[in-house]
């Protein structure tokens, strides 16, 4: 028997096509939860990674939504409660960093946007999840944020702001459902090795510069993601609620106070 144990739970991870998302639907799916696999376009990497659950003994289905168009949203949990039963863990992963431009030189268009998805999106989902899990009086919504809920980011300022409302929104909706036996909780991971940050990681030199801001000095990698969200999903994290767990190697610790100061 794995020490973590989720069986008996329809779990939703979104954006679990790719990335960090991938590697949480699977780690959920062999601890024994039945899967629900969200993508948006990329169809063919959930039903690829749909396979891969159910060929380790586990259950899972692919479906897709824009996760920031409500009605979608709406319809996408309608056809999880009658393929798979009600969701009692949601993991609100999907996101994007958007453009880099600084405030002025930007299209509001893509800011909007980043807020829709990052954060508009997690509130459409945990709305449809909350409703359910009160009628059973039992769930867990586990909102991925960042660093940088913590830390500003020059060009980023549709990001960073998405992530710090995250985190308040995480806490707020902690405190609002806590009688209803639902916990709901953050993981920032930092630099974690996936496709979003590729321009980074892909360049010897960008690489160099972003692992002089982590005190480990080395990225992540989605497992390091996938392990804290498995943890705080089940039952052995059963007394924590409404708070950040940050898996970042230490990037919020001011790694250049190594030397000097
Ligand atoms: C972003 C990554 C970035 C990391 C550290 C994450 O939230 O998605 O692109 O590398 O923060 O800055």
């Amino acid at each position: 028997m794995p020490v973590i144990n989720l069986k008996g739970h329809v779990a939703l991870v979104t954006g679990s096509s790719s990335g960090l998302g991938s590697a949480v639907a699977l780690k959920i799916g062999l601890a024994g939860a039945t899967v629900a696999v969200h993508y948006r376009k990329e169809k063919s990497e959930a039903d690829d990674l749909v396979a891969r659950i159910i060929a380790a003994g586990g259950k899972a289905m692919a479906f897709g939504a824009d996760v920031s168009n409500r009605s979608e949203v709406e319809n996408l949990f309608a056809s999880i409660d009658r393929e798979l039963g009600s969701v009692d863990i949601l993991v609100n992963n999907a996101g994007i960093d958007g453009i880099r431009a600084l405030c002025g030189d930007d299209n509001p268009d893509n800011w909007e946007k980043v807020i829709a998805v990052n954060l508009v999106g997690p509130y459409y989902c945990s709305r449809e999840a909350v409703k359910r899990m009160r009628k059973n009086h039992k769930g867990v919504i586990l909102n991925i944020t960042s660093v940088h809920e913590f830390i500003p980011w020059t060009g980023y300022t549709a990001y960073a702001s998405a992530k710090a409302g995250l985190s308040m929104f995480t806490k707020t909706l902690a405190q609002e459902t806590a009688d209803d036996g639902i916990r709901v909780l953050s993981v920032a991971p930092g630099a974690i090795k996936t496709p979003i940050n590729k321009s980074v990681w892909g360049n010897p030199d960008t690489l160099a510069d972003l692992n002089r801001k982590i005190a480990m000095e080395k990225m992540g990698s989605p497992d390091d993601i996938a392990n804290a969200v498995s943890f705080l999903v089940s039952d052995l994290a059963g007394y924590i609620t409404g708070t950040t767990l940050v898996v970042d190697g230490g990037m919020l610790l001011y790694p250049d106070f190594k030397h000097g100061g």
